[in-house]
């Protein structure tokens, strides 16, 4: 939710900030603004509604000289999006100005304040509150920026990642993070400033996480100065990132969703790499291993997370209560944090998230720390705040992300389910030791298996062209593949905009079953598992109601291809690893669709990537 870049160095600042715009444009992309100030000390704004791009456009002609500046891309939460509410905001004097992410939450109290002290207010933006409040308070206090800050972050209810410069001064930043992300990139001379690493990482790979409640004087020229909002002095250890800038291009295709669907070969073969032992004896999950205790001991798992990686986090259940018998418990992130849920010092809570950012999760798993529980992430981005803030866990490993729309960590966090409950299920014996054997070599097989439904993508395209204009979608499934016929509609709603339904199979007659007609496609996870012959029953109920019925099969079906309007074929492997095959074509089918409707399938209307509000 909204990037933020910032820039001090010795090159022109607006270059680096607009690459680092177009890097961050997956967090948001209604709206797009840059301060900078010139070498003489002014201080300029230039913002507009729309994307990067725009942005670009409307600062041709414009004095964009400077060798120090701030950026932002928006996705909105308070005040539409539109010219005056993009960010940077000024103060009332114009001599401060500031980029936010997050919200701050006691905004109207603080606002009536201002104006009942003669501040005046352009925009409807809880951020507009924040500038204004750090100038008053600068003024009131006779203050530097750095101390007006700090004294305003400790009136401030919310989350927030800032940076905020100021007229005059041509060598510092001051930028501060609460439950929202902030990292520091340290060059030769200068330093970036951004939400997450990837417009950082064309110039260094030596960066600085803030953590909560933490606030940098970045300076030209010297160490940056980090102390907390109640200013206590803090030293930060200086990580080497592992990303590379090849990771955050399109590669030649056309969209980084494709471009992410086909990386999954690799992505599956990367999150497994150095955790299943060659002679497919075993699974190494330091994780669990090292905390063989908690986990032999626990009374249950709650799964924690929102969006795909919650359908991931589904899957995750019915592994976990196939191969290790614990009971699990699948909650939305935002729900849970909000409903006093029991929590017991012998649970176990595994917190899933691509970006290790989203906001409900991070309060959901400090509810469940607070209790005592034992808290494991599965997050891809490497030392994000969820990473950060269990007390293990695993990477998925699949590099950056970029689609909006999650393919490549879904499949990811499929397989670091997998290797977990394979795992926990040996140390507690509750997997027969050969069977163990066989659905590790099985695992292996997968990222293969995915090579060869990728080899459909044209049949898939053609097939997706009958479904173009199509205006509602139920997707089915049963057993491992009821979270997969979730994630399927998920996709379609997320990039096509078209209304889609998932449904556990049988339960389409208790309801669903009426919306039936030649005008809603039905697709149907009909592969050859323990349920086939239910799912087969399941589908002549739909074409006895003139349902059109689109079929994801195994390559030796006969029955549904003789039943099923159309078919899309995945090689057979194990139930339980049946979703890392059967949404690969979902995808895919989600992707065509869009692509023919013409979306902007990377930055879908009204979403974002990363998701630092609740
Ligand atoms: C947003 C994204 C989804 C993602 C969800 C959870 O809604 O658009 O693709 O599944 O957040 O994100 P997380 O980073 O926690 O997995």
């Amino acid at each position: 939710m909204c990037g933020i870049v910032g820039y001090i160095g010795n090159q022109n600042a607006y270059p680096i900030l607009i690459k680092g715009l177009h890097r961050l444009e997956y967090r948001g992309y209604d709206s797009a603004g840059i301060a900078l100030t010139s070498q003489n000390g002014n201080l300029s704004i230039y913002k507009t509604k729309g994307r990067v791009a725009d942005l670009e456009e409307f600062c041709k002609n414009k004095d964009i000289s400077g060798t120090i500046g701030i950026a932002h891309t928006r996705w909105a939460t308070h005040g539409e999006p539109n010219n005056i509410n993009a960010h940077p905001h000024y103060s009332e004097s114009e001599n401060i100005a500031l980029i936010h992410n997050g919200i701050i939450e006691n905004y109207a109290v603080l606002k009536q304040q201002l104006i009942q002290n003669g501040y005046h207010f352009q925009s409807n933006t809880d951020t507009e509150v924040l500038v204004q409040l750090i100038e008053y308070i600068k003024i009131l206090n006779k203050t530097d920026l750095f101390h007006a800050v700090q004294l305003t972050l400790n009136e401030i209810i919310g989350a927030y990642a800032i940076a905020v410069i100021e007229k005059g001064k041509t060598d510092e930043i001051i930028v501060a993070r609460k439950s929202s992300p902030l990292v520091l990139g340290i060059g030769d001379d200068e330093y970036f400033i951004a939400s997450d690493a990837s417009p950082i990482i064309e110039y260094t790979n030596k960066v600085i996480y803030l953590e909560d409640e933490e606030i940098a004087l970045v300076s030209r020229n010297e160490k940056p100065k980090i102390v907390t909002v109640k200013n206590i002095e803090k030293t930060h250890e200086i990580i080497q990132l592992e990303m590379n800038l090849s990771q955050l291009e399109k590669g030649g295709y056309d969209h980084f969703m494709l471009k992410e669907i086909f990386e999954q070969p690799q992505t599956l073969r990367d999150c497994m790499r150095g955790r299943i032992d060659v002679s497919f004896n075993h699974v190494v999950l330091s994780g669990i291993i090292d905390h063989k205790e908690r986990f032999l001991n626990a009374r249950r798992i709650i799964i924690l997370a929102c969006g795909t990686s919650w359908h991931a986090g589904l899957v995750g259940k019915y592994l976990f209560e196939s191969f290790c018998k614990i009971p699990v418990e699948v909650e939305y992130s935002s729900e849970f944090r909000y409903r006093n849920p029991v929590i017991y010092q012998d649970d176990v809570v595994i917190a899933i998230s691509q970006s290790g950012e989203t906001a409900d999760t991070l309060a959901a798993i400090e509810l469940a720390r607070k209790s005592g529980a034992f808290i494991y992430g599965i997050c891809n981005v490497v030392g994000s705040s969820i990473a950060r803030n269990t007390h293990t866990g695993s990477y998925t490993h699949v590099g950056p992300e970029i689609g909006v729309a999650s393919t490549k960590a879904f499949t990811a966090q499929l397989v670091v389910l997998s290797m977990m409950s394979l795992c926990l299920g040996r140390e507690k014996r509750t997997i027969d030791e050969k069977r163990y054997r066989e659905l590790l070599k099985e695992l292996n097989h997968i990222p293969e298996k995915v090579e060869t439904i990728l080899k459909s993508n044209d049949s898939i395209n053609d097939l997706s062209k009958i479904f173009t204009y199509a205006h509602n979608f139920i997707y089915l499934g049963r057993g491992f593949n009821y979270p997969v016929a979730l994630e399927g509609a998920l996709k379609l709603k997320e990039i096509s905009y078209i209304h889609a339904e998932g449904y556990p199979a049988a339960e389409m007659k208790h309801g669903p079953i009426a919306l039936i007609d030649m005008e809603m496609p039905v697709v149907a996870i009909a592969t050859d598992n323990k349920m086939y012959d239910k799912v087969i029953s399941n589908i002549q109920e739909i074409k006895a109601r003139n349902g059109c019925v689109i079929a994801v099969v195994n390559e030796n079906d006969t029955i549904i291809k003789s039943i099923a309007d159309y078919v899309i074929e995945v090689p057979s492997t194990e139930d339980c690893f049946e979703p890392l095959l059967n949404i690969i074509p979902l995808q895919l089918l989600s992707y065509h669709i869009a692509v023919n409707k013409k979306r902007d399938v990377d930055m879908p209307r009204n979403l974002a990537k990363s998701v630092t509000v609740e």
